[in-house]
């Protein structure tokens, strides 16, 4: 049994290419296996369809502003329990709050604010289908 979920590295990590091969690497210490990956550069428009569920909030103009900042990775993870093991390795959605409460977290060691959180991972197998579909159209889901 296998799962897949949606992974983002942002603008913030994306800049620092250095990066890059750790969180690569981290991912593969943590047995979730690489099956799909591609360079992004969104416009406004595409932040604003992939944030929807956040429109109307305080930070998502920042948000959409921050994504659209820079080139950024999109990744598509498989593990048995892809989701959970990809949320687990990034941490609390704060980095703040992650340095204190799990400090050896992706965004405990890399995320520099709120929004600025360095990473992304889906959180429901519903979700995760939803935005693999949004970055990798013309993927099967059933044949990933
Ligand atoms: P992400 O997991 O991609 O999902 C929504 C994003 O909104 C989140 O990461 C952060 O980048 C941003 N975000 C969530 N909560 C806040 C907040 N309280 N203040 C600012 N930005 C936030």
């Amino acid at each position: 049994q296998r799962q897949w979920t949606l992974a983002l590295l942002k603008p913030d990590i994306c800049a620092n290419a250095a990066i890059i091969p750790k969180i690569q690497q981290a991912m593969q210490h943590h047995h979730l296996d690489i099956v799909h990956y591609q360079d992004v550069l969104w416009s406004l428009d595409d932040a604003e369809r992939f944030y929807a569920e956040h429109k109307g909030k305080f930070f998502y103009q920042r948000l959409c502003g921050y994504m659209t900042s820079g080139p950024f990775q999109a990744y598509v993870l498989s593990s048995p329990n892809a989701i959970k093991d990809w949320r687990q390795l990034i941490g609390p959605t704060h980095p703040v709050r992650a340095r204190i409460m799990q400090p050896t977290t992706l965004r405990a060691l890399y995320g520099l604010t709120d929004t600025r959180n360095s990473f992304h991972g889906s959180d429901s197998i519903a979700n995760a289908q939803q935005e693999i579909q949004f970055f990798f159209p013309n993927l099967n889901l059933h044949h990933l």
